[in-house]
């Protein structure tokens, strides 16, 4: 077996390599968090960038057997804010410098939800001068929808792909028409297609997920040549059918410091993308998301959904800053990015540098 050192010092890895750094224990884990971080320093510079994340409905066509507001919760009460709660989030967003927003919501595409989501970008741009960047994050859509919203000013998407292993894929997700390994490929297709900066990623610490395949969902990441990435340890929810795989998974622990070894593995993969600190990691360790920027990610997502909804929109158990307001999560955040040494891009959209070395 090569040691990790040797590893480090390559500029493309094989498989084999991507589970050595995956599996890094002790010292060699703390030889891989070093690179991963001095990488991120020099390809995308020292900055974290804010995207205020609006979840601005939980109503969902879907079923996926891992996800807390799947069609079939009946414990969820289910929501939709107004435009005035949601634009006020993003004005919110706007006056406090962050630049960006995320709009994310379960998925629908019906007229009446494309037409919506159409209305509320253009309001947005409208109310921010044209300067606050919008992220859609609402799912598989038709080509004309994505070409729709892109010209209404959304430019970059997060459409995950859970897990790059079709097999895997249709043991979390219900085998019919509506949940399409195949189908959630060509989205990502069309996505790039009609000109957005693309974002996937998968859950980290799945019911039957082995190392090979976290390492072929690496290399998925490369092959598909993405912009963006987010990766969560997945965490099981008690009214979701995977619960019952809940005894055979490993513990949060493991899976919090393996989705960090992803992290910072796809970091000298793909040097140049926009990584985000997903929130998940914060329902396992209290500093989750500090410790993600600290070893290569470079995005964080600060909740500015309406507090009353909040608790509604739990995909997972645990899920953090469910009483916080914006501000005081503005606060908060502020001061552990600081503790984690890091600064925050302010008025700065923090576009992925990958993206536009592509489309020179
Ligand atoms: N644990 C962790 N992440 C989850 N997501 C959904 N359910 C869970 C869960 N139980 C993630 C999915 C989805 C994103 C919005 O949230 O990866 O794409
Ligand atoms: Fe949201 Fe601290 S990050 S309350």
């Amino acid at each position: 077996m090569k040691k990790i050192q040797e590893i480090l010092a390559q500029d493309s890895f094989s498989k084999e390599d991507l589970i050595g750094l995956l599996n890094a224990e002790g010292e060699d884990r703390t030889l891989l968090f070093k690179e991963s971080q001095t990488r991120k320093e020099k390809e995308v510079g020292k900055k974290v960038f804010f995207r205020g994340l609006v979840e601005f409905s939980n109503i969902c066509s879907k079923d996926c057997l891992y996800c807390g507001i799947r069609k079939s919760n009946q414990y969820v009460f289910r929501y939709e804010a107004t435009d005035e709660e949601i634009l006020d989030a993003c004005l919110f967003a706007w006056k406090n410098r962050f630049a960006s927003v995320v709009l994310q919501s379960g998925e629908l595409s019906s007229p009446a939800f494309v037409d919506r989501v159409d209305g509320l970008l253009k309001k947005i741009k409208q109310l921010s001068n044209n300067e606050l960047g919008i992220t859609l994050s609402c799912g598989e859509q038709s080509r004309e929808t994505y070409l729709r919203w892109k010209e209404s000013g959304a430019h970059r998407y997060l459409l995950r792909i859970e897990s790059s292993n079709q097999d895997l894929y249709y043991k979390i997700h219900p085998k019919n028409e509506r949940h399409s390994f195949d189908r959630r490929l060509e989205a990502l297709r069309l996505l790039r297609e009609t000109g957005y900066q693309v974002g996937t990623g998968v859950m980290v610490g799945l019911p039957f997920q082995t190392m090979e395949d976290l390492a072929n969902d690496l290399l998925f990441f490369k092959e598909m040549d993405i912009d963006m990435c987010g990766m969560g340890p997945y965490i099981e929810h008690e009214h979701t059918p995977l619960f019952e795989h809940k005894d055979g998974l490993k513990t949060r622990q493991y899976r919090f410091d393996l989705t960090l070894r992803m992290i910072a593995t796809l970091r000298l993969l793909m040097p140049d993308i926009n990584i985000a600190a997903a929130t998940a990691l914060q329902a396992i360790d209290p500093a989750g998301r500090e410790k993600a920027l600290a070893i290569g990610a470079n995005v964080i997502m600060p909740n500015l959904t309406p507090c009353d909804y909040r608790k509604e929109y739990k995909l997972y158990d645990d899920k953090p800053c469910m009483d916080e307001d914006a501000e005081l999560c503005k606060n908060c955040m502020e001061a552990r990015i600081e503790i984690a040494g890091s600064e925050i891009g302010y008025d700065e959209w923090g576009d992925s540098k990958h993206f536009f070395k592509r489309s020179k």
